[in-house]
Parts: structure tokens; C-alpha cells; sequence
């Protein structure tokens, strides 16, 4: 078993630490944020992803094989592989901001002791492995390290599934040494014949950003399908389930909403088409894929605006989910962090909810109502747009919501809810790419 350092603990870091440990390794989850590692030393998550809290306990107090230090420099000389997780944040110009990355390989290159594998789970641009390596090696021989490129295929809301039964394993080695060794790290899995690819590591940075940006693609063609059907009146739903049954394409990801969001498309898609600009072969369907993607949520407003007769200003509007996805709490380039904004500059009274989310978006929109239940947030409304498709959204009692409302109006953006109740019960609705009753 490994002595592993794990490098920043956000939820690629945190994730991959307690998942690592469960794995049998001596797992030290190491941050400059004292205040998370005090959080998780008191035995508290700092975000919500299910599975993590009961998989961080038995690690740490069970099997004592899971730590957390602010002491990075001791982790570091301690340990035989430390894995970079850090941050790798979006600059105003849309490249990737490399400087946590890069204080990490400062760290890392004071205080080598002897051999190690430096492995980055981060995502990061191609020739990011290559920085660190010269970084490292300003003041290192080369046989103080190996480095390795292993980027995470985790989807918040089921991150810790993803990293104990995932579908591949990449590892960009650039020495048979260093493969072993990861794949030792990975032994649970590799016995399990999880496919497992060892390539460079430039191929292994490719690959991360070369499979996000083509899903957010596959997102950005359903949501234009979606809006075409609306004109020709066919139902999207029916054209994604008989194109899923392609096994060339597949169903997944074919679902149509208000573009996508959170932590890793839009940041992606935006740094690979950095990427072709850089080297001259500009990215034509990424960047297509954004744009749709960028003009998807103001749709939704003018849909909402549609349904209330063009006379959306002073209007209340109830919004059931805040999160990017359902299953986190994050809310970063979530639709509702697009819509609400632009809703409050047209007049319109927000009524917020969300089951997990609420905390975090009222940090960063303290002015808008929130309340603690979906019944009370749609209370006397002219209208209600679904942006998350939480479980309690799903089976939502269409009855008491028009009970509830001024009026029945109802924008489904996640397309959860059945067009035939809505009907029945005479509610005025649209949908995204569905038959819609105006
Ligand atoms: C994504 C990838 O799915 C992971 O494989 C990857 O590891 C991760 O990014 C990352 O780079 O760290 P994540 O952003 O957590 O994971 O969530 P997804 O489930 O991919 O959803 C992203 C967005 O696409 C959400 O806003 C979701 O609502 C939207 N989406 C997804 C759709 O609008 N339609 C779909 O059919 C699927």
C-alpha cells in the first residue's frame, strides 16, 4: 500500500482522497484553506455529495487511514505519490488560471526527499504536465520523480460511484515505472478489469477535455433539435429516445433543459476552443456548442415572458431549483445564477427553492425571497419555471400547485413534469422542445 498526499481539497480532492483510502492507501488530504481542514478534521463536509460524508468517517475513524493537515510541506515529504487536485479556475479571458497548479509544483518541488510519483488529477490544458515537470525539475533531478497525468472522470451528485466503479482509468505515464505504480494505487479496480489506458501525458490531458467538450456538445445539439421541434410540433423527447437507441450515439446526455452548467463544461469547452485558437486550428463545433449553450437560459425567459402575455415585469415568479444539477449543492454557472439576475432586472419578484442549494445561492444573492419549501415558494405566484430536476420536483402534486398559485403557469426547463396532468388540469405550460399549449 501507498503513503498518498492529495493536494486540494475540493471535491475532485476530497473525493478522490477518501475513495483512495477506502482503497486500503494512508491517504493525507492536504489544503491552505485551514478553515475546510478544520471542518473535516471535526469530522464536517464542506460540500454535499452523497456517499462522501459515511465514506470520509469510516476512512478517518474506523480504519484511522484517511487525514487531513494544513502541514503540506510534511505530507508531501511523507508520502510516495502526491496526487495535484487544485483549483484550476477560469481567467476573465476564458483561458485556465494555472496559478494554483503552479504553487503546488513549487511545494512539491521543495520538499522531494526521495523518489516520488507526481500525479495531477486537475483538469489542465495540454503542456500543463510538462510546466510542472519543469517546475519541479528547477531545483530536482529527474530521478527524484516520475510524472502522471490521471484525470477524473467524476459527475457531482455521484462522484463517489464514479471513482469506485469507473468506466476507464487513463494514466499518462511517460515511464513503465510509473504505470506500475499507478496501477497499484488502482489495484481494487484493475482487478475488478476496469479497462485501464496508459498513454502519454499530453494524450491523457487531451482526453479529459476532448470527452467534456463532447458532451456538452451532445447537450448543445439536443437543446437546438429542442427548439427546432417546438416550430415543427414534434416531440424532442421522442427524437433523443429513438436516436439513444443507436448504440453509435447512445442515450446519454440527449436530454434537452436550459444549457448546461456547472463546474466543468462551460469552463472546458472554453478552454479547449482556447486551445485550436492557440495552434490555428479553431474549434468551429465547440464553439457552436458554446454559443447555443449561452443563448439556452435566455430562452427560457422568453418563454416565461410568452406565457405571461408579454408582461413579465412586476410579476412573482416562483423558481423550484438552484443547483447546476440535482444531488449538489453547487451552483456554479448553474441556469438559475443566469436567469434570476436578468428576471430581477425586468421587475419580476423571485421566489427561490431549493432543496440543498439554498445556502450557497444566498451568499451570492442575498435580495431575492427564499423559502424553506416548495409549497411556500410558489404561494401566490402569476408564474413557475423548474430549473433543477430535484427527485421531489419529479413528483411534484400538480393539484396543490394550482391550488397554491395565482395563476397556473408553469415553465418545465427540465422537461419533468407530464404534458397530459398538465393539461388536464388546464395549467398554461411550455416545456423545452415538447408539445406545448399556449
Ligand atoms: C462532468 C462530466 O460528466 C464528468 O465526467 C467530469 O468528470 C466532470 O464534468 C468534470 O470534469 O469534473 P458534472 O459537471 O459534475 O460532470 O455533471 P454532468 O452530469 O456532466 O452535468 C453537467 C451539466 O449538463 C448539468 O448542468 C446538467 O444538467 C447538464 N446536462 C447533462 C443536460 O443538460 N443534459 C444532459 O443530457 C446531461
Amino acid at each position: 500500500m501507498e503513503k498518498i498526499c492529495v493536494i486540494g481539497v475540493g471535491y475532485v480532492g476530497l473525493v478522490s482522497g477518501a475513495g483512495l483510502s477506502e482503497f486500503g492507501h494512508d491517504v493525507t488530504c492536504v489544503d491552505i484553506d485551514e478553515v475546510k481542514i478544520n471542518l473535516l478534521n471535526d469530522g464536517k463536509i464542506p460540500i454535499y455529495e452523497p456517499g462522501l460524508q459515511s465514506l470520509v468517517e469510516s476512512n478517518c475513524r474506523n480504519s484511522n487511514r484517511l487525514h487531513f493537515s494544513i502541514d503540506i510541506s510534511k505530507s508531501i515529504k511523507d508520502s510516495s505519490v502526491v496526487f495535484i487536485a487544485v483549483g484550476t479556475p477560469q481567467k476573465k479571458n476564458g483561458k485556465v488560471d494555472l496559478s494554483f497548479i503552479d504553487s503546488a509544483a513549487n511545494m512539491i518541488a521543495d520538499n522531494i526527499n526521495d523518489y516520488k510519483i507526481i500525479c495531477t488529477k486537475s483538469t489542465v490544458p495540454v503542456g500543463t504536465g510538462e510546466r510542472i515537470e519543469k517546475i519541479i525539475l528547477s531545483k530536482n533531478k529527474s530521478t527524484m520523480f516520475d510524472y502522471v497525468s490521471n484525470p477524473e472522470f467524476l459527475r457531482e451528485g455521484s462522484a463517489v460511484n464514479d471513482f469506485m466503479i469507473p468506466d476507464r482509468l487513463i494514466i499518462g505515464a511517460r515511464t513503465s515505472k510509473a504505470y506500475n505504480i499507478m496501477k497499484n494505487v488502482y489495484r481494487p479496480l484493475y482487478v475488478n478489469e476496469t479497462p485501464i489506458m496508459n498513454t502519454s501525458v499530453e494524450t491523457a490531458e487531451m482526453i479529459k477535455y476532448a470527452a467534456n467538450a463532447f458532451l456538452a456538445l451532445k447537450i448543445s445539439y439536443i437543446n437546438e433539435i429542442a427548439n427546432l421541434c417546438e416550430d415543427v410540433g414534434v416531440d424532442v423527447h421522442d427524437v433523443a429516445k429513438a436516436m439513444g437507441q443507436d448504440g453509435r450515439i447512445s442515450p446519454k446526455f440527449l436530454h434537452p433543459g436550459p444549457g448546461y452548467g456547472g463546474s466543468c463544461f462551460p469552463k472546458d469547452t472554453l478552454a479547449l476552443s482556447h486551445l485550436g485558437k492557440k495552434f490555428n486550428k479553431p474549434l468551429k463545433t465547440i464553439e457552436a456548442a458554446i454559443e447555443v449553450n449561452n443563448n439556452q437560459p435566455m430562452r427560457m425567459i422568453e418563454k416565461l415572458n410568452n406565457l405571461l402575455d408579454n408582461k413579465i415585469s412586476g410579476k412573482k415568479v416562483a423558481i423550484l431549483g438552484l443547483s447546476f444539477k440535482p444531488k449538489t449543492d453547487d451552483i456554479r454557472e448553474a441556469t438559475s445564477v443566469k436567469i434570476i439576475p436578468e428576471l430581477v432586472r425586468l421587475g419580476v419578484t423571485i421566489h427561490a427553492y431549493d432543496p440543498i442549494a439554498m445556502n450557497n445561492f444566498r451568499n451570492q444573492f442575498p435580495d431575492i425571497n427564499y423559502f424553506e419549501n416548495w409549497e411556500e415558494a410558489i404561494r401566490d405566484t402569476d408564474a413557475c419555471i423548474i430549473l433543477t430536476e430535484w427527485n421531489e420536483f419529479r413528483g411534484i402534486d400538480l393539484i396543490k400547485i394550482k391550488s397554491l398559485m395565482s395563476e397556473p403557469v408553469i415553465l418545465d426547463a427540465k422537461n419533468i413534469l407530464s404534458i397530459s396532468k398538465l393539461e388536464e388540469l388546464e395549467f398554461k405550460y411550455d416545456n423545452v422542445g415538447r408539445k406545448i399549449s399556449l
